[in-house]
């Protein structure tokens, strides 16, 4: 088994990564002490896919246990489906002594974390990330949220898990679209972390397409032990954490503007080459290089398309986006391989052109 600690002060945490890790999951529990009465909000789809095994654990499980399905889908990550949650604890009188179970992708971690943040001031919390992309980004450092009012992740809290448990025998019914959106996160990792990184990912990545095991646990293992370092060093995104936004202040509009019809991860992959593209507009990075790292995210073409779009409301979105301050949009920017740029302000007609030309690659 895989083993990556996260030691933010008061809350360390252990993130653990193993092929049916998921059937030791009631030995942690009571090994750990943690609460008996278990909440679990569970991906219908997910419920679907593995049901014998979710049901031998409850069935098995010496205490109390209740499971909420949630249909994953940007739309329902609400105040709607959270109060769908609270009223389940309520009426099923769970009390502060719940530990939350979140077993689904990144919407479903993001809205059960927030519940869980939230509820009797706050229960114990499990994650359970059951794609590609929320084991290797969302389950990790503590960020819970729902969308609001056009913005996505507008309302939530920092919340750590008491753990979080990667099972990688989940992904293997992951979809071919949603190895993409995790590989998009990925991506992400391969501008921030090193030169190495970014070479061993260019010339592998048909691996990860595949989920060849032991590449793909490597690789998770790698993006988690970096993502747990910034947020230790910065659990609250003062300056340091921000990197983690790569290609993102693109990424949410674009989400937003297409009206959820694209899918985060690949919303990412267009985002980085908008800000690839900016980054190059606004020569902070060199044309070498950008020609360089542009071949990266290009090698996903195929599996992306976008019909139409209106950069404008895309550029009107990123001015509501909750990381720009006096309506100043601060674009995370790249100069080179973990030369990373925060808070960086940038012309309209630059950040305009960007859309258009970054966006312009994964045309129909
Ligand atoms: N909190 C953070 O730090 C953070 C970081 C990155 C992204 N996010 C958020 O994560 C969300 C995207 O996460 P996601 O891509 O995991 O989306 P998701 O949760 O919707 O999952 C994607 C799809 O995969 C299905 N699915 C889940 N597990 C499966 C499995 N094992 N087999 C088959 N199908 C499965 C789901 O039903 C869904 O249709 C976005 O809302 C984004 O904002 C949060």
């Amino acid at each position: 088994m895989k083993k990556v600690e996260v030691n933010i002060p008061g809350k360390n945490y252990s993130v653990l990564i193993e092929q049916h890790l998921f059937d030791r999951l009631e030995k942690i529990i009571l090994s750990k002490k943690s609460n008996k009465n278990l909440f679990i909000v569970i991906d219908k789809k997910v419920l679907e896919l593995h049901r014998t095994k979710i049901i031998r654990f409850v069935s098995n499980f010496p205490g109390k246990y209740f499971i909420h399905e949630f249909v994953s889908d940007e739309s329902n990550k609400s105040f709607t489906s959270a109060d769908k949650m609270y009223s389940n604890l309520i009426s099923q009188k769970f009390g502060r002594d719940t530990l939350m179970l979140a077993i689904g992708g990144g919407i479903t971690g993001d809205i059960a974390g927030f519940v869980a943040s939230t509820f009797a001031r706050g229960i114990q919390f499990i994650q359970i990330p059951t794609t590609l992309l929320a084991a290797i980004d969302s389950s990790i450092g503590g960020k819970t949220g729902i969308n609001f009012s056009e913005t996505k992740n507008i309302i939530g809290t920092f919340y750590q898990p008491e753990m979080v448990l990667i099972d990688t025998g989940f992904l293997k019914t992951l979809p071919e679209e949603e190895i993409i959106c995790g590989i998009g996160e990925i991506l992400k990792y391969a501008f921030l972390i090193d030169q190495k990184f970014f070479v061993t990912l260019r010339n592998n990545l048909s691996k990860l397409i595949k989920l060849d095991a032991s590449f793909t646990s490597k690789i998770i293992e790698l993006c988690i032990q970096f993502k747990g370092d910034i947020v230790v060093a910065d659990e609250k995104e003062g300056s340091l954490r921000k990197i983690l936004n790569l290609g993102h202040t693109f990424a949410h509009a674009i989400e937003i503007e297409q009206n959820y019809k694209i899918k985060h991860g690949k919303a990412v992959i267009i985002g980085l080459v908008c800000a690839l593209d900016l980054s190059r507009r606004m020569e902070i990075l060199d044309k070498k290089l950008f020609e360089e790292y542009l071949q990266l995210p290009l090698l996903l073409r195929n599996f992306i398309s976008i019909d139409n779009f209106d950069a404008d409301h895309i550029y009107e979105v990123m001015k509501r986006d909750k990381k720009g301050n006096n309506n100043s949009i601060k674009f995370v920017l790249i100069n080179s391989i973990g030369e990373i740029l925060v808070d960086v302000e940038a012309e309209e007609s630059e950040v305009l052109q960007s859309i258009q030309q970054g966006i312009g690659y994964f045309k129909k």
